[in-house]
């Protein structure tokens, strides 16, 4: 199908991908919402593929008559939870098991990810289980475009799915089909608005309120529960209080009637999301109150009615003199929350970015995760591609999000296993792809599959999106466009990192929009992100010994292993260590020569993909087919840009050239 303003793409759910259950006699059991989502599902499939669906309360005698049953059985809550089902397949019947309707659909999505395999053997019992509880998305939707960050800040896929130009789309349809798509990935969960809360923003907590709830009337049928950003402010700037005081009496009551407001419009309403004394945006600090304070109290206000609050953990200093070397931007979160770590209520989640810096292509996963054990903790990851290519070139990002989550932070329990939830900026928007990139999509449907299974080789969530979006088997050469898309996603991550800024040193963007490469566009910026580079090195000294101390913060074995030039894995050398050019890594080249080898082989890896794609043209929609082609020829030209800049930059500042003679300007 070509995608069009009318027919978005149908992404990893064509029409398609449901053949295999669309073919059978399907049993549908259950009752609910939820319920009525997954018949729906299998009626049309079935409409579509000759296949038959038979909706019941209770499956009964009827059960021996289908290929497949889907049914819920509430008795199993214990060992399935809410979201959780099991899978098996005997007597030629594949049968899904939950023991809610939010189970049964994630159910059904298995099926659909299966394909004819669901239905092909026998199938001993699996249960199947969300690792993480909520599995979220922020949009950084505006509702009215702002001046500099536009409707959707650092959004690279065309306008808001929910806003344009200050009013409500109304365009419910389309984000039924977002929603759709994202149950599909495992998403349960989704902010609908920028954590900077602007003027007529904040207004969706109260003159605005219809708005979000028309939006969680949208994705409820899908399983996701909606959540707000909200400023800390909203008392003073929507309450006429003269004060946003966490502990005074009146905005206290004026958090928990405007709370009870909201559930009386969204039920399920699930909470809020805050960006406090960050970047501009208002915060307890004004009022010499902590970040537990200011959590708890809107913690308090959701309580009542089983909400949470996500209280972004992403506070430093941004106006910073880089004059001044004991100021360390990466140090800030760790300094500001560890202290506080028990004092959150139990329904605070702190949102910690899973970088310390701000979602480079390389960095250390933050100190501040694993550091506060009586504090729940939700993992900030970035979709959209701000510093990563924004969605003009292909960056799939699931291999860094996968390293985030195996991250052993004590070196005993990983990241994925310590947090309730994994939360993702959102890429998507109005663009027919949704991504603006179409392989940006599997970015998208990535993030929610590894929030069900943290340790899920990404690999293999990467097939299966190809397998759903592509429908290779329907194709003349199925093993051609498998391998082909394998090729140019596969290790797109490190393409980009390699043509890029080197060896974790990050932020040699263009200021502002950071597309592009600026090496010195940040060097000495109030925002405190700088890499040092003169005639004889470069890299922030970060050691405990002889730098800022934010090695320090981590607990061992990594304190130890960050600390030393020596044992510091090379990717992260330059964000843990300043170092001469000539210094030698553990690969066996000097810093140097790892700059112009990597910086030369990005570009030609570039080439070989755009080459790659190009070859798949007799196998993919025309449509999708020429929009990556187009992209193609941008990332290409970016790329050589990047290559040439960085590579002049690092001779002209060292004077050493290149072991093998290439071109540098
Ligand atoms: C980055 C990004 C901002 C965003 C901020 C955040 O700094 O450039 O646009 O507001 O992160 O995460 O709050």
């Amino acid at each position: 199908m070509t995608a069009s303003a009318a027919a978005p793409d149908p992404a990893w759910l064509p029409a398609e991908a449901f053949r295999a259950l669309g073919s059978r006699r399907v049993l549908v059991a259950g009752t609910g919402s939820l319920v009525d989502t997954v018949h729906g599902e299998v009626a049309s499939a079935c409409a579509a593929f000759g296949g038959e669906a038979v909706r019941a309360a209770e499956p009964d005698g009827l059960a021996q008559a289908c290929d497949l049953l889907l049914h819920v059985r509430p008795g199993q809550l214990g060992e399935l939870g809410a979201e959780g089902f099991f899978l098996q397949r005997g007597d030629a019947r594949t049968t899904v098991t939950a023991a809610a309707p939010h189970g049964l659909l994630h159910g059904l999505f298995h099926v659909v990810r299966l394909g004819e395999a669901a239905f092909a053997g026998e199938r001993p019992r699996e249960r199947h289980r969300p690792a993480l509880g909520v599995r979220m998305l922020n949009h950084w939707d505006n509702v009215r475009v702002h001046p500099v960050m536009g409707q959707v800040e650092r959004g690279y896929a065309g306008g808001s799915l929910f806003w344009r130009d200050g009013t409500a789309r109304g365009d419910l349809d389309r984000v039924r089909a977002y929603g759709r798509l994202l149950a599909a990935s495992g998403i349960n969960a989704l902010a609908v608005n920028n954590v900077n809360v602007h003027k007529e923003e904040a207004r969706l907590l109260t003159g605005r309120l219809g708005e979000v709830a028309d939006l969680a009337d949208a994705l409820r049928p899908f399983g996701i529960r909606t959540h707000l950003s909200v400023t800390f402010a909203a008392p003073v700037v929507l309450g006429g209080l003269p004060t946003a005081d966490p502990l005074d009496e009146a905005v206290r009551a004026w958090w928990a009637e405007t709370t009870a407001r909201v559930y009386a419009a969204i039920p399920d309403f699930g909470g809020y999301v805050v960006k406090a004394d960050s970047e501009g945006q208002p915060g307890p600090f004004a009022y010499g109150r902590s970040h537990a304070d200011g959590a708890n109290l809107l913690a308090d206000a959701l309580a009542p009615h089983g909400g949470t609050v996500h209280w972004r953990a992403f506070v430093y200093d941004h106006r910073q003199d880089w004059r001044d070397r004991t100021t360390d931007r990466a140090r800030a979160a760790y300094d500001h929350f560890t202290p506080l770590d028990g004092e959150f209520a139990g329904n605070a989640v702190l949102q910690v970015k899973h970088g310390p810096v701000d979602f480079q292509v390389r960095e250390p996963v933050s100190p501040l995760i694993g550091a506060m054990p009586g504090t729940r903790l939700a993992v900030e990851v970035q979709a959209t591609q701000e510093y990563t290519g924004q969605q003009r070139h292909v960056c799939w990002l699931g291999p860094m999000w996968s390293e985030v989550l195996r991250f052993r932070p004590d070196g005993a329990a990983g990241v994925g296993g310590m947090a309730d939830a994994l939360v993702a900026v959102s890429n998507a928007g109005d663009d027919p792809y949704w991504t603006g990139h179409p392989l940006a999509q599997a970015n998208l449907y990535t993030v929610g599959r590894l929030g069900w299974h943290p340790g899920a080789d990404p690999h293999r969530i990467l097939d299966e999106w190809i397998e759903l979006t592509f429908t290779p088997e329907r194709t003349g050469d199925p093993e051609r466009l498998r391998a082909g898309l394998r090729a140019v996603l596969y290790g797109s991550w490190r393409t980009y990192e390699k043509y890029t800024a080197p060896l974790g040193v990050g932020f040699m963007v263009q200021p502002g929009h950071h597309y592009g490469p600026s090496v010195d566009g940040y060097e000495y910026s109030p925002w405190g992100t700088y890499h040092f580079a003169d005639r004889d090195g470069v890299g922030v000294d970060r050691s405990r010994a002889t730098g800022t101390g934010y090695a320090a913060q981590y607990a061992k074995p990594w304190a130890q292993l960050y600390e030393s030039p020596r044992t510091c894995p090379d990717e992260l050398l330059l964000f843990f260590h300043h170092v001469p050019y000539g210094h030698v890594l553990h690969s066996g080249k000097t810093v140097i020569q790892h700059i112009y080898d990597t910086h030369f082989e990005g570009v030609e890896e570039v080439e070989e993909a755009r080459r790659v794609w190009a070859s798949l043209a007799d196998l993919v929609e025309p449509g999708r087919h020429a929009r990556v082609a187009e992209r193609y020829e941008e990332q290409l030209r970016s790329a050589r840009e990047w290559r040439d800049h960085i590579n002049s930059y690092f001779f002209r500042k060292s004077g050493v050239p290149d072991a093998h003679g290439r071109r540098i300007y």
